[in-house]
């Protein structure tokens, strides 16, 4: 068995880190804040349903929200040193948070996906929305589709 068979057999036999869904600031406020807007699904809600699909898509998630771009930030490093792949809803920072795009830059520029995902679609709603300072470094963006955005997502990752 030459050294590369060996290789490729250790990495077909490890298991892909668990997808990193990250909810940015006020997420966590799912089902009170403006249900209009974003609905009536809470966060618990939103994390149970992302597992039922990450498991029919053979997927395996860590679930987490934060109100704190250090926080996401630091999350954001830690997929790069697990080879994870990300799903990332980075909520009002995805406006204007150079740290989070600078963060997220690291994750695809690793080698890994990185999906920006939104419940609404930003650029049907105010001017300041329309400009994503993460859309640039990531591996593509769904926008629009509620909490289906999450599914659609993860199926871009299987
Ligand atoms: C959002 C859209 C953002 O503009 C907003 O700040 C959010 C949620 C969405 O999922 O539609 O908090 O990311």
């Amino acid at each position: 068995m030459t050294d590369s068979t060996t290789a490729d057999t250790v990495a077909a036999d490890t298991p892909a880190a668990p997808v990193l869904v990250l909810n940015g600031p006020n997420l966590g406020r799912l089902g009170t804040r403006e249900p209009d807007v974003y609905g009536h699904l809470d966060h618990a809600g939103l994390t149970e349903q992302v597992r039922r699909w990450a498991g029919e898509l053979g997927l395996s998630v860590d679930v987490r929200q934060s109100d704190d771009e250090t926080e996401l930030v630091h999350w954001l490093h830690e997929a790069v040193d697990a080879g994870a792949d990300v799903v990332l809803n980075p909520a009002a920072f995805t406006h204007y948070s150079y740290a989070l795009r600078d963060a997220a830059a690291q994750v695809t520029t690793a080698g890994l996906r990185l999906v920006e995902v939104h419940l609404t679609n930003p650029a049907t709603r105010e001017t300041f929305r329309h400009t994503s300072v993460i859309s640039g470094v990531a591996t593509g963006t769904i926008a629009g589709f509620g909490a289906a955005s999450y599914r659609l997502a993860l199926a871009a990752l299987t």
